[in-house]
This record gives C-alpha cells, sequence and structure tokens, in this order.
C-alpha cells in the first residue's frame, strides 16, 4: 500500500495529513506558528515557521499513521492565498511575507487600475485590484521598499516557497496564481499584457502548472530529514480554497460550499469562467483541468468568532477545559438563547476590513442596535447572525449570476455546530450538508498528489469514490423570514456607515 501527503500552509498553522491510496486518512498533525501585525491593517508571517512546521509535522503523521514512510508516493501542497513572498537570487528571504489579509495596498490596487485599465484587468486576470491580492504587494515593496525590491530575484506563493524548499523548483499552479493578478485566468497561463502594464519581470515568476501535475521531487537530503523517498513526486497541489474545494467534493455544477475558517469562503465551481461585472466575487481557476470557480471571500468570518472567544470569553473557555469541550460549543450553546435577530442587535464582521461585497479596506467591525436589555447571549448570537449575513452577501451576488445552488457544503469549523448549520440553511433558504471528508484543503491536495500520480484517474473519480454526505439541515421557512429583516438591516449598516469608517482609518493612519 502507498500513502499520499497532504500540507496545507496555512494562517493559524500547517496542517498535514497522510492518507492510503482508498483516501482514509490515517494521521494528522498541526503546527501553529504567529501572524505579525506590525501596524493597524498590516499582516505579515516568517516563512522559517513555515519550513519548520513542515519539517515537523511530515515526520510527526507518518509515525502517527505507524507506516512505512518509504511507502509515501506523493505529496501536495496547499497554502494561504496571496501572500508574497520575496527571494533574492541566492534565494534568500528578503522580507517577511506580506499576507492576504493585509490591507496596506489600497494606493497599488489604484495604481494597477490606472496602469492596466479597469476593464482589460477584469477581461483578462477576471478580477479587479484587491488589497489582498499579490500583485498590488509586490507594487507597495517596489514603491515602498525600492532598495530591497532591486535584490528580488524570484516571487513565490507561500506554499510554492516551501516547494522550493522541498524540490528546489520554482514552480505553482493555477489556482494559487489566479490571486496574484497577474494570470490570465481565461488561458490559464501568465498574462503579459498586465506584467508588461506593471513592468513585473516574467521571469521573477515560477512556473505555472496544473494543480494535479508533477512540479518536483524531493531533494534526496530534505527526504532523508523527513524519513520519504528521494525523489518523491511533489504536485502542484492548490491554493486553500480550491484545495479545501477538492477536499469537499466541489467538483462539479450545482455545489458550493459555505467553509467557515479564519476567512469565510463561497465558493462555486463553474465549467466556465462567469465573471461579476462589479467584480465583487473572485473568478480563478480551480483544481480541476480546464473548470474554474467563483468565490466570495469575507476576511474575518471565524476569526470574528475567534475574536470574541478571545476577548470576552474567559469564562467559556474555563468553562470549555473544565469539560473537556470545545469553547466554541459552549458560546454556541449561549447563542441559541437569545432569539433570532438578536433583538435587533446587529453585529458587522468587518474586524480586518472586508473582501467580499465591499472591497474596503477601511471598513470597521462593531456591534450596532445594543441596548441595557442585551445580555452576553445576545453579544455571541448576533456574531454568529453578523457572519453568516456576510456569507450570504456572496451567494446573493452569485445568485445574481446565475449560479444556481442545489445543495451548501458546510466546512471549516463553522460546520462543526449543528446550530450555526441551521442557522446558515434558514439565512441562506437553501440544505445545507456536510460531508465526511474534514480535512479540507490537506486532504484535497493529498487527493490531487493521488490523481498525479496515477492512484486515481481524474480528480472528480477521486472525489465520487472518497466523499459521501454525512448531515443535512433543511432550512425552516418561518426562521428565513424572520432573519430576512435583519439580513437587511445588516446590508443598509454598512452603506450608512461607510463614510464613518474612512474618517476612523484616517485617525489612525500615520
Ligand atoms: C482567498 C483568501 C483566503 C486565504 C486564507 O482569496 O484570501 O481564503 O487564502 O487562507
Amino acid at each position: 500500500m502507498g500513502y499520499l501527503i497532504g500540507a496545507d500552509i496555512g494562517t493559524t498553522g500547517t496542517k498535514t495529513i497522510i492518507c492510503d491510496e482508498n483516501g482514509n486518512i490515517l494521521a494528522r498533525e498541526l503546527a501553529e506558528y504567529p501572524n505579525y501585525f506590525p501596524k493597524p491593517g498590516w499582516s505579515e508571517q516568517n516563512p522559517a515557521h513555515w519550513w519548520k512546521a513542515i519539517r515537523e509535522t511530515i515526520p510527526r503523521v507518518i509515525a502517527k499513521a505507524k507506516v512505512d514512510g518509504m511507502q509515501v508516493k506523493g505529496i501536495g501542497l496547499s497554502g494561504q492565498m496571496h501572500g508574497l513572498v520575496l527571494l533574492d537570487k541566492k534565494n534568500k528571504v528578503l522580507r517577511r511575507p506580506i499576507l492576504w489579509n493585509d490591507q496596506r495596498t489600497a494606493a497599488e490596487c489604484d495604481e494597477i487600475t490606472t496602469k492596466v485599465g479597469r476593464k482589460k484587468l477584469l477581461d483578462l486576470t477576471c478580477n479587479p485590484a484587491l488589497t489582498g491580492f499579490t500583485a498590488p504587494k509586490i507594487l507597495w515593496v517596489r514603491n515602498n521598499e525600492p532598495e530591497l525590491y532591486d535584490k528580488a530575484a524570484h516571487i513565490l506563493l507561500p506554499k510554492d516557497y516551501i516547494r522550493l524548499l522541498l524540490t528546489g523548483e520554482y514552480a505553482t499552479e493555477v489556482s494559487d496564481a489566479s490571486g496574484m493578478l497577474l494570470l490570465d485566468v481565461n488561458k490559464r497561463s501568465w498574462c503579459k499584457p498586465v506584467l508588461s502594464a506593471l513592468q513585473i519581470d516574467e521571469d521573477m515568476l515560477a512556473k505555472c502548472y496544473e494543480s494535479r501535475e508533477i512540479t518536483g521531487r524531493v531533494l534526496p537530503k530534505v527526504a532523508a530529514g523527513l524519513g520519504i523517498p528521494a525523489g518523491t513526486p511533489v504536485v502542484g497541489g492548490a491554493g486553500d480554497c480550491a484545495a479545501g474545494a477538492v477536499g469537499t467534493g466541489i467538483v462539479k455544477p450545482g455545489i458550493v460550499s459555505a467553509s467557515l475558517g479564519t476567512s469565510g469562503v463561497v465558493f462555486a465551481f463553474s465549467n466556465k469562467v462567469q465573471k461579476d461585472p462589479k467584480g465583487r466575487v473572485h473568478t480563478f481557476c480551480h483544481a480541476v483541468k480546464n473548470k474554474w470557480h467563483v468565490m466570495g471571500v469575507m476576511l474575518s468570518a471565524g476569526g470574528s468568532f475567534r475574536w470574541l472567544r478571545d476577548t470576552l470569553g474567559a469564562e467559556e473557555t474555563a468553562e470549555a477545559r473544565k469539560k473537556g469541550v470545545d469553547p466554541y460549543d459552549i458560546l454556541c450553546t449561549k447563542a441559541a438563547r437569545a432569539p433570532i435577530g438578536s433583538e435587533a442587535l446587529i453585529f458587522l464582521p468587518y474586524l480586518t476590513g472586508e473582501r467580499t461585497p465591499h472591497a474596503n479596506p477601511n471598513a470597521r467591525g462593531g456591534w450596532i442596535g445594543l441596548t441595557a436589555r442585551h445580555g452576553k447571549e445576545h453579544l455571541i448570537r448576533s456574531v454568529i447572525e453578523g457572519i453568516t449575513f456576510g456569507m450570504n452577501d456572496s451567494l446573493t451576488i452569485m445568485k445574481e449570476m446565475n449560479i444556481k445552488p442545489k445543495e451548501i457544503i458546510s466546512t471549516g469549523g463553522g460546520a462543526a455546530s449543528r446550530f450555526w448549520r441551521k442557522m446558515q440553511a434558514d439565512v441562506y433558504g437553501h440544505k445545507v450538508t456536510t460531508v465526511n471528508a474534514t480535512d479540507g484543503p490537506a486532504f484535497g491536495v493529498a487527493l490531487l498528489a493521488g490523481v498525479g500520480t496515477g492512484v486515481w484517474k481524474s480528480v472528480p473519480q477521486a472525489c465520487e469514490a472518497i466523499i459521501k454526505t454525512t448531515s443535512k439541515v433543511t432550512p425552516d421557512r418561518k426562521a428565513s423570514k424572520a432573519y430576512q429583516p435583519c439580513y437587511e438591516l445588516y446590508q443598509r449598516l454598512y452603506h450608512d456607515l461607510k463614510a464613518e469608517f474612512d474618517a476612523m482609518a484616517e485617525m489612525v493612519a500615520d
């Protein structure tokens, strides 16, 4: 029996799994690392931590699964998208990577839109310039740290930096490359007109593969340290959203996923390139050959819930520790005591600005509508409702684009709670299901490694064989109706407060 390894270089940590050739997961390991926020709106990490996490978790999953590491047949890499890793010509990391949730590049987004033209950008890259994407980060370094940029020889995404250390190859793949704003998403190759308008040298970019293709082989010295065969193939893998979609079976039309991690991602499969003319949702290449996807991204979905736990949830965290349960379970139980709409208390989850639907780095979070009557259960419920309304914004745009979800698969931390899944079904107005595969991106890229090394014929075939529905919640009409005015209020509040958000951002700008 051969084994496949999938590793997801995420924002809170790297999760690595090992599975057999039937897709059975034998072990999983997580190594966490810090996120640095040097200024308001900035977000960076140290890539040495990513590499340490890989070197720790791969041997650990092999040991935990009690398998022979020499039988590892392939590795797939997934990672947080958009992060900018800049290397000099000796592969030295030039600065701490600027991450997907960093908001410093508003001026560079304007620069890109002016230099390329909004329509051309949307036609070619299928997306507008957004602060989270990689190209504005490249320009930011060029504009603000020119001496450092002069030394830059290679531009890589987070997971592709790990690939370089594993294999010595500068390679990426279409799903993650789509989020750089430098790929012609229609043609699935680097976009020369955009590169030339922005004066970015194509030679600095990695070679771009399809997700299932073998991009390199593990170097002998590295392989020895990991306890796997020298020359183990490393497939393209995928950005964490597309990887998560493969790992939950979002590989055919009509199936949409709602993933609640730090970010909140609503992901719809598409047979063809489908764009929102207003650029509110992203159109990226899927990790399935010649398929695409449309995706809405909230920047602080689970992130808002974690913030609540960390700032106001000490009591629940202590109770959870005593009972040996997850603090989020206790928080959800308390939230369920408040009624739908939290008695007109609305939480805006824009703690790190917002991407979909507002594309506004200045957006701010907060509770609106607090009265002396509101208790902690209302505070908690309103946060969960605010996050769910934010996810529904993406779904609403997709429906305007004529994407017709038949079923919504709930994934990520938010899927663990039946209370939250029921709220999602009621707010979305669709059946919400869960599947037996709960390891998301790491599992998705292990499947891609299996496809690339011949274990399965195709990604849909692998998903079909392995991924099954485990639960289903149908929307309750009365509850859906009760949520509607709250959702509308939620939508209006952003617009009512937008100018104030700009004023607040101005107050803390330096
Ligand atoms: C996707 C995005 C996030 C990160 C989080 O566009 O920015 O989902 O990939 O890991």
